[in-house]
């Protein structure tokens, strides 16, 4: 048996379910690889905050150091400043346990309808920087409340920065189509965009068999929505990142879907795992959220730790439960969240 210590923060609103439900399925399909996922639950989140007035504990990152990876649901409830949960904890996360990378994968699934009639079968993955860029906390405000009121903010991008996504994103464009797009806006934004560039472009001479396309963010959105069937790797700063990976997501059918890993690919520290969505306060505690994000997330932390038949096994568990028609209302189902987990433990179980 290999044992993985992993930390589970279920969090707020509909983490609270699919957590749990992915948790199972993930159980089951480790142990038929010998593997033993021993889980520390968390109860971190919005409840804490109302507590004890934070996130997580004083000394949260550091009791998460200790484990092999995160696992988590979603934070945020509408009550509390987004702010406060994001920055609490999330933020946080990422950038004390350098998960540069943040990824997306996007991809047709069986009985995921897009909502553009003629998408073509969709299949890219968007690797977003996860720890600078746009999402600095360098500026501030002034004359609060004055007409002369005022706000700044500050994007950074480092050298060192932009040279290790990119070259996680080259390495994956090598070993997938050997095609990569650069989202940019050089033509705006003219210090940090055109350093972007000039550094994607140097890590890229290293490799010469993937070919590098740069395009500008604003066409790039547009053409994400004509022709998604066309791109595979696509490398972004944090904000550009951040809003194509949900327009692509959205393109494929639902935001229920979507996986994602905060990645320290140096594995220096735990990497971090969780669903594009949020904790979507409208349905929440009704028990019909689909749980195929967390559990393609959960996937993706297998195959982090170095089980990829297992992660290959519950992501095809989960396609064949969705290609049964078994499916959550978002996708035009009927079944519960409950009622579809089940559907994938059983395939999982018949597949021994
Ligand atoms: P959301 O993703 O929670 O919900 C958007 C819409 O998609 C809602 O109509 C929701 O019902 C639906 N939806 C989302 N996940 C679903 C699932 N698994 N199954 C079925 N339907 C699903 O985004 P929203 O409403 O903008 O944010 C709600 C809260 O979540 C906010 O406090 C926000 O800050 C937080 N949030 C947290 C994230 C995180 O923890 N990483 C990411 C995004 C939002
Ligand atoms: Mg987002």
């Amino acid at each position: 048996m290999t044992r993985h210590r992993v930390a589970v923060i279920a969090g707020d609103g509909i983490g609270q379910e699919v957590v749990p439900a992915a948790m199972g399925c993930l159980d089951l399909v480790a142990a038929r690889h010998g593997v033993d996922l021993d889980w520390r639950h968390l109860d971190w989140g919005s409840d804490h905050y109302r507590e004890h007035g934070r996130m997580m504990p004083v000394d949260g990152l550091d009791i998460l150091a200790e484990h092999d990876a995160i696992f988590l649901g979603a934070v945020g409830v509408p009550d509390i400043p987004d702010v406060e949960t994001l920055w609490g904890l999330l933020i946080p996360i990422r950038r004390r346990f350098e998960q540069y990378v943040n990824l997306r994968p996007v991809r047709t699934l069986p009985g995921v309808r897009s909502p553009l009639a003629e998408a073509g079968p969709i299949d890219l993955v968007v690797v977003r920087e996860n720890n600078e860029g746009e999402y600095s906390e360098i500026g501030g405000r002034m004359y609060h409340g004055l007409p002369e009121e005022s706000a700044v903010q500050e994007a950074v991008f480092t050298r060192r920065g932009v040279t290790r996504v990119a070259r996680y994103a080259a390495e994956l464009a090598a070993g997938r189509s050997g095609r990569l797009t650069s989202a940019t806006k050089s033509n705006g934004i003219v210090h940090t965009m055109p350093f972007w560039d000039e550094v994607v472009r140097e890590v890229l001479a290293g490799f010469p068999d993937v070919e590098l396309r740069s395009e500008l963010i604003d066409a790039l959105a547009a053409s994400l929505v004509l022709h998604p069937a066309r791109y595979d790797v696509i490398v972004a700063s944090n904000l550009f990142g951040d809003i194509l990976s949900d327009l692509a997501g959205a393109v494929t059918g639902s935001i229920g879907v979507a996986p994602s890993a905060n990645l320290n690919p140096e594995r220096r520290h735990p990497s971090m795992f969780e669903p594009v969505h949020g904790s979507a306060p409208d349905i929440a505690g009704q028990g019909v959220a689909n749980p195929v994000g967390q559990l393609w997330s959960g996937a993706m932390m297998l195959d982090h730790l170095g089980h990829p038949e297992a992660a290959a096994e519950l992501t095809a568990a989960f396609e064949a439960a969705l290609a049964s028609g078994v499916r959550t209302r978002d996708l035009g189902g009927t079944a519960s969240t409950a009622e579809f987990t089940e559907s994938v433990r059983k395939i999982i179980e018949e597949s021994a």
